[in-house]
C-alpha cells in the first residue's frame, strides 16, 4: 500500500489553495519533462473552488494551458448542458475562464448510451496515450472526492466496475441514485504519478475515519483501494473532515 500523504487544511479555502498550488507545480514539471500534463478531474462539489481559483487571475497566467490536457476520472450519464453534468461544473467554473485549446478538452460523452460512451472514452484515452493492447494510461495527475460511503470517482462499493480490470472505462448503475454513471477503473487511477483525494466538512468525518483504520475491513471501501503502484497518494483534507484522528 503506498504511503497515504494526509494533509490537513484549515478550511476549504486553504484546501483549494494547497491543490491548486500543487496543480501548478506539477503541471510545470511534467510540461518541462514530457512537453504535457495529463489530468484526470474529479467532479461532485469538493473541487469545484479548486477549478475556480485555477480559472482566477492569481493563478490562470501560471498554467502554459496549450499543454494541459484534461480528462474526466467519471461523469454523470446526462447531457454537458445538465445541472448534474461533471463536465458543465467544469466548463463554468474553469473552462470558461481560461484560453485552452478545444482539443485538450476530453470530456466522457454523457449523453450517450453508458456502455457506447465507456468504450468510445477508452478508445480516446488509447489513441492519446498511444497504448499498447493491455497497456494503462498513466496519468500525471488523477483529483478524487470520498464520497459518504466510501465511493470514489464513480466506483461504489459492491458495484461491478470496483472489480473491473480489463477495461480502462466502466459503467455504473447507481441504485439509490437511480443514475448510471462513467468512470476510470481503478487499474487507471492506481496508475496515476499522482493521486489527490480533495475531502471537505464534517459529513465526510466519519467515512474517513473507517478508512484510515486501514485494517482489512476499511478495503471494503473503494477510495481506501486507491493506492498508486509507482505514485504519490496525497489526501487534502479540511480539519472539520478529519476530527480529531491521528495521522498514521
Ligand atoms: C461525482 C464524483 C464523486 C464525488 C464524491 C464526493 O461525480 O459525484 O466524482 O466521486 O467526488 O461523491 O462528492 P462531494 O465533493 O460533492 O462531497
Amino acid at each position: 500500500m503506498t504511503k497515504r500523504d494526509i494533509i490537513i487544511c484549515h478550511d476549504a479555502d486553504e484546501l483549494a489553495r494547497k491543490a491548486a498550488e500543487q496543480f501548478v507545480a506539477l503541471a510545470g514539471a511534467a510540461i518541462a519533462r514530457s512537453g504535457r500534463f495529463t489530468v484526470a478531474l474529479s467532479g461532485g462539489s469538493t473541487p469545484r473552488a479548486l477549478y475556480l481559483l485555477l480559472g482566477s487571475v492569481d493563478y490562470r497566467e501560471r498554467i502554459d494551458w496549450r499543454r494541459v490536457h484534461l480528462f474526466w476520472g467519471d461523469e454523470r450519464c446526462v447531457p454537458p448542458d445538465h445541472a448534474e453534468s461533471n463536465y458543465r461544473m467544469v466548463q463554468e467554473a474553469l473552462l470558461s475562464r481560461i484560453s485552452i485549446p478545444p482539443e485538450n478538452i476530453h470530456r466522457m460523452a454523457g449523453e450517450k448510451e453508458p456502455r457506447v460512451a465507456a468504450n468510445e472514452y477508452e478508445e480516446e484515452l488509447r489513441r492519446f496515450f498511444a497504448l499498447a493492447p493491455g497497456q494503462v494510461p498513466r496519468f500525471d495527475l488523477i483529483l478524487l472526492g470520498l464520497g459518504e460511503d466510501g465511493h470514489t470517482a464513480s466506483l461504489f462499493p459492491g458495484g461491478e466496475a470496483l472489480n473491473e480490470n480489463e477495461r480502462l472505462v466502466a459503467t455504473a448503475y447507481v441504485e439509490r441514485l437511480r443514475a448510471h454513471r462513467l468512470t476510470l477503473t481503478l487499474p487507471v487511477i492506481n496508475a496515476a504519478a499522482q493521486a489527490t483525494f480533495l475531502i471537505a466538512g464534517q459529513n465526510k468525518r466519519s467515512i474517513v475515519n473507517e478508512i484510515l483504520r486501514s485494517d482489512a475491513d476499511s478495503f471494503k471501501y473503494p477510495a481506501a483501494r486507491v493506492s498508486p503502484s509507482d505514485g504519490q497518494l496525497t489526501w487534502l483534507i479540511t480539519a472539520d473532515a478529519m476530527g480529531n484522528l491521528p495521522i498514521r
